[in-house]
């Protein structure tokens, strides 16, 4: 990781630090030891669903240092009352709810609390772990209509934020990512046979060297492990 690692000044933050990607994530950001402190956001201190939780947690980041890497390594596709649709008799107005406050509203927040925590005068990255099945233009398969909306809906939450982010944080870069299929508590059941499924390790080696690749012209795209964009 170049660009996003050489400030030792700076704090990094993985938000999601206690699931598969985000925990790899956080032990490899460690490990590189680019930056002064690594701090890993995910319940009981910091629920998406509660505005309060993550405003008090950007308070604890800011307490700590400046931000210049914060990545949301957070995402729902089942849970208690959440199961992925395979047709729209199975559409269930709670279960969207859960999953666009998580997969979308959640992040939003997020970008509004630790936004503001960027420095102006250098390099940093905001990335948020999307998914490639919130492509709208990729989608020929259908099903699984929550998690795909609110990931396309993240998307496009990403998008306006970078845009608006560019015009005071002018070496920032936002962007969002998909980690490819990995072995995590949210795949386990869905991973099918013949697709590519890795590890979190992989997964967050792969996005760490793209991130440390960024440059503010990637900033609002919708990006693979390897950085390369994704069809919207
Ligand atoms: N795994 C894949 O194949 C795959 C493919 C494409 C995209 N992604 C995306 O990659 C990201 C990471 O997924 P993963 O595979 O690492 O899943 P995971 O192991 O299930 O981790 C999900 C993370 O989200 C957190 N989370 C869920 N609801 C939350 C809430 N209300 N408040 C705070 N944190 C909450 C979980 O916290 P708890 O530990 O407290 O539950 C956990 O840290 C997600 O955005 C996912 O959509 C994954």
């Amino acid at each position: 990781m170049q660009g996003a690692g050489v400030d030792r000044d700076g704090v990094a933050v993985v938000v999601g630090a206690s699931g598969g990607i985000g925990a790899a994530l956080a032990d490899q950001v460690r490990a590189r030891g680019r930056f002064r402190a690594v701090i890993g956001l995910s319940r009981p201190g910091l629920d998406l669903t509660d505005e309060g939780s993550i405003a008090r947690a950007a308070q604890r980041v800011a307490d700590a240092g400046t931000p210049t890497l914060v990545i949301v390594a957070t995402g729902l596709l089942h849970g208690p009352g959440v199961e992925p649709e395979k047709a729209l008799r199975a559409l269930d107005p709670a279960a969207m709810t859960t999953a666009f406050a998580v997969n979308a509203i959640g992040p939003a927040l997020i970008l509004k609390h630790f936004a503001p925590l960027l420095p102006k005068d250098r390099r940093a990255v905001f990335a948020v772990l999307s998914a490639k099945v919130g492509s709208v233009s990729d989608n020929r398969l259908g099903g699984w209509h929550s998690y795909r909306a609110s990931k396309a809906a993240l998307n496009q939450i990403v998008r306006t934020a970078a845009v608006e982010l560019c015009r005071s944080h002018p070496q920032a870069v936002c962007a969002a990512f998909h980690p490819g299929t990995v072995a995590t508590r949210l795949s386990e059941r869905f991973a099918k046979t013949g697709l590519q499924v890795l590890e979190p390790a992989e997964a967050a080696t792969a996005l760490l060297d793209a991130i440390g690749r960024l440059t503010p012209d990637d900033s609002g795209g919708f990006l693979d492990r390897f950085g390369a964009p994704i069809p919207w």
